[in-house]
């Protein structure tokens, strides 16, 4: 077992563990009676603290258990039946949740045209300007994933073009912030700058790829959203009892900003990584790195003698286009010797 678990790799940064401040945090809330499902105080404290963290006083913020379900509660509370989501072609929300968007939030989904993993402002005007009568759902939604899928970011311009299309044509703004840290840390920006040029109406805010056990954040920052969400949380089955085990996570994420130590490091480990990889002959890096994943080509005989020894996911088998993902606890010395086993494999 211990041996198994001595393994590193760059499948994802979920691959890693949990950060020993967040565990110490975990331990130190065990102690004493506290109301479950967020009823009690120091989860309601840690709430306020996320969301002036977020230069959001008064927005609501709902603990969950993962992404997915984040997602598709925020899809839940801003959508009506005949309402359907824009996203890009790389979506989590599209490709990687069982179609639970479609089961679960009976929504569908309009997939604009999307460049690098990001949405494109011509790619949704096309979806949103156009007459949307009874015949055909009406996008009432545009979710934005910060950063993307592919490990590429919406630049700050971007999004406010975006977020200004969307709202202009009456569409709510989601961000599925999985990586939202990583975005804002690769940006030089606060959380609360990042949150506000994005425009969001809801966040999807990640806590598990940044160091959490497990435990994502609903945001929701219009008002008119907000009523419901306790029910809706319960529904979409994202309501943990043990809630200030959630809470303590957060806690401990930002303290001394944590959250920003982590993703920082994250970043610069798949730019050391990119460094190191890009000049090797035989190694295509097929997107611009930009947060703490870095894609690329190789030959399959390379990349399967590679991942005898390392553990990393084949992003698309018709290319032979792999990720390769950094986390929080990725030293230089696994990038290094990464690299040198990268070289081996393509002698
Ligand atoms: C961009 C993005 N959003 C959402 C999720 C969903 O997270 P979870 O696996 O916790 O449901 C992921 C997980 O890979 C993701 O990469």
């Amino acid at each position: 077992m211990s041996a198994a678990l001595a393994r590193r790799g760059f499948a994802s940064d979920n691959a890693a563990g949990v950060h020993p401040r967040v565990l110490e945090a975990i331990a130190a809330c065990n102690r004493g009676h506290a109301y479950g499902y967020g009823h009690d105080r120091y989860t309601q404290a840690v709430e306020r603290r996320l969301a002036q963290a977020l230069g959001a006083p008064d927005a609501a913020v709902f603990f969950v258990l993962n992404g997915s379900g984040a997602n598709v509660l925020s899809l839940r509370a801003a959508l009506r039946p005949w309402e359907a989501a824009v996203v890009s072609a790389n979506a989590h929300l599209h490709t990687d949740e069982v179609g639970a968007p479609e089961a679960v939030a009976g929504t569908k989904l309009l997939v604009a045209q999307t460049c690098d993993g990001r949405v494109t402002l011509e790619g949704v005007r096309r979806l949103v300007e156009r007459s949307n009568d009874e015949h055909s759902v009406k996008p009432g939604l545009l979710s934005l994933t910060q950063s993307t899928e592919l490990g590429t970011l919406y630049e700050v311009g971007e999004l406010r073009e975006l977020a200004q299309l969307a709202h202009d044509n009456g569409l709510r703004v989601h961000v599925d912030g999985a990586r939202f840290a990583n975005a804002a840390a690769a940006l030089g920006l606060s959380l609360a700058e990042l949150l506000a040029a994005s425009g969001a109406d809801l966040l999807s805010f990640g806590g598990t790829k940044n160091g959490l056990m497990l435990g994502e954040a609903v945001v929701v920052l219009d008002p008119a959203l907000a009523p419901g969400m306790l029910h809706l949380r319960k529904q979409t089955l994202q309501l943990a009892s043990k809630m200030r085990f959630v809470a303590a996570q957060f806690d401990a994420l930002l303290d001394g900003d944590l959250w920003l130590e982590n993703a920082a490091h994250a970043n610069a480990m798949a730019r050391r990584l990119h460094e190191a990889v890009g000049t090797i002959e035989g190694v295509r890096v097929s997107r611009p790195p930009a947060a703490n994943a870095v894609f690329a080509v190789l030959p399959t005989d390379a990349c399967e003698r590679l991942q005898r020894e390392f553990d990393f996911y084949v992003w698309d088998e018709h290319t032979g286009e792999v990720r390769w993902m950094c986390s929080w606890d990725t030293t230089e010395q696994d990038v290094d010797s990464f690299a040198r086993a990268v070289q081996d494999a393509l002698r």
